[in-house]
């Protein structure tokens, strides 16, 4: 069978991660996180410390409102880069309530006897399995190379699952992101579709999406309305943060305030974000230009 990696029921179950050096325990939670293939084939991969002059900018505009603020993060993959934004607001001394959501967040452990677990995303689709303490993701791989090797186990434990699925011994939910964030209280993380961003209830003082919005995901006319969704979910004077992360490490947003007339820019990141154009639309104008 293929490498072993960290089982879902150690980093997201064992209470012996509560008891491991936090190092260890982050180190291993990465391992788990970042090798995890989700349904559509991609990772729940992001980068500690990717976001800190984005987290830095944010909180400056947060701290001058000097009053408690309700925040939200777009898109937040394994909620990494969340974390590291709650720990600067603290750091900061801003007092607030985030809420944070990503398309792949909610699963669940199914436990087939004592020898096979399955985690499984919310549409009951495998992500791993772990066979006598062995783990195997649910995919063949991407070379040809991993094709070959992990073909028959895959394709066996697939089938295994189908047919035994129904008579599990149990069913253990869990959330598919950092320990650090499955603590209720002023954080509240959910799996959700930016898609029905418009349907949410809050309005926050300021929203975030990072490495999500960008036109080699998105065509043009999708940004557009995920933007003005967006926006709706502000507070008057609210503030929406949209950036993403180039391949050196270097990060180029823009920071634009719901206005009544608007978005409009009010700080920017590098070179800004690639979506200003649909974040502004024709009628907007732009408040300010340079880096921030
Ligand atoms: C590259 S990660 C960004 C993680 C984090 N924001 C960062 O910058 O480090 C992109 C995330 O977008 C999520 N995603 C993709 N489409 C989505 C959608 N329609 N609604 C919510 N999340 C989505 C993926 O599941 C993935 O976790």
């Amino acid at each position: 069978m293929p490498i072993s990696k960290p089982s879902a029921r150690k980093v997201l179950m064992d209470a012996a991660i509560a008891d491991m050096d936090s190092d260890a325990a982050d180190a291993l939670e990465k391992r788990f996180l970042n090798q995890l293939v989700l349904a559509n084939g991609t990772l729940k991969t992001t980068f500690a410390r990717r976001l800190t002059d984005v987290d830095a900018l944010c909180n400056e505009y947060l701290r001058a409102l000097g009053e408690p603020v309700r925040l939200l993060d777009v898109a937040v993959s394994s909620g990494i880069t969340t974390w590291e934004w709650v720990q600067a607001l603290d750091a900061a001394g801003i007092d607030f309530e985030l809420d944070a959501f990503d398309l792949c967040v909610d699963a669940s452990i199914v436990s087939l006897g004592e020898r096979l677990h399955v985690l499984c995303d919310s549409g009951g689709r495998p992500l791993q399995f772990e066979v006598s303490g062995r783990t195997i993701e649910n995919t063949f791989g991407e070379t040809w190379g991993r094709r070959l090797r992990r073909a028959l186990p895959v394709t066996a434990l697939r089938a295994w699952f189908a047919l035994r699925s129904g008579s599990a011994d149990s069913r253990t939910p869990v959330q598919l992101v950092t320990r650090h964030l499955r603590d209720p209280g002023r954080i509240r993380v959910f799996e959700y579709d930016l898609q029905n961003v418009r349907e949410l209830e809050s309005r926050y003082a300021m929203i975030r999406t990072a490495n999500i919005l960008n036109l080699a995901y998105f065509d043009r006319r999708f940004l557009e309305k995920s933007i003005a969704d967006l926006a709706s979910r502000l507070l008057g004077g609210g503030y929406l943060c949209i950036v993403r992360t180039h391949h050196d490490g270097s990060n180029h947003g823009t920071l634009f305030q719901r206005t009544e007339a608007g978005l409009e820019v009010v700080a920017r990141i590098g070179d800004g974000s690639e979506v200003e154009a649909e974040a502004l639309g024709d009628t907007v104008t732009t408040g300010l230009s340079g880096s921030a």
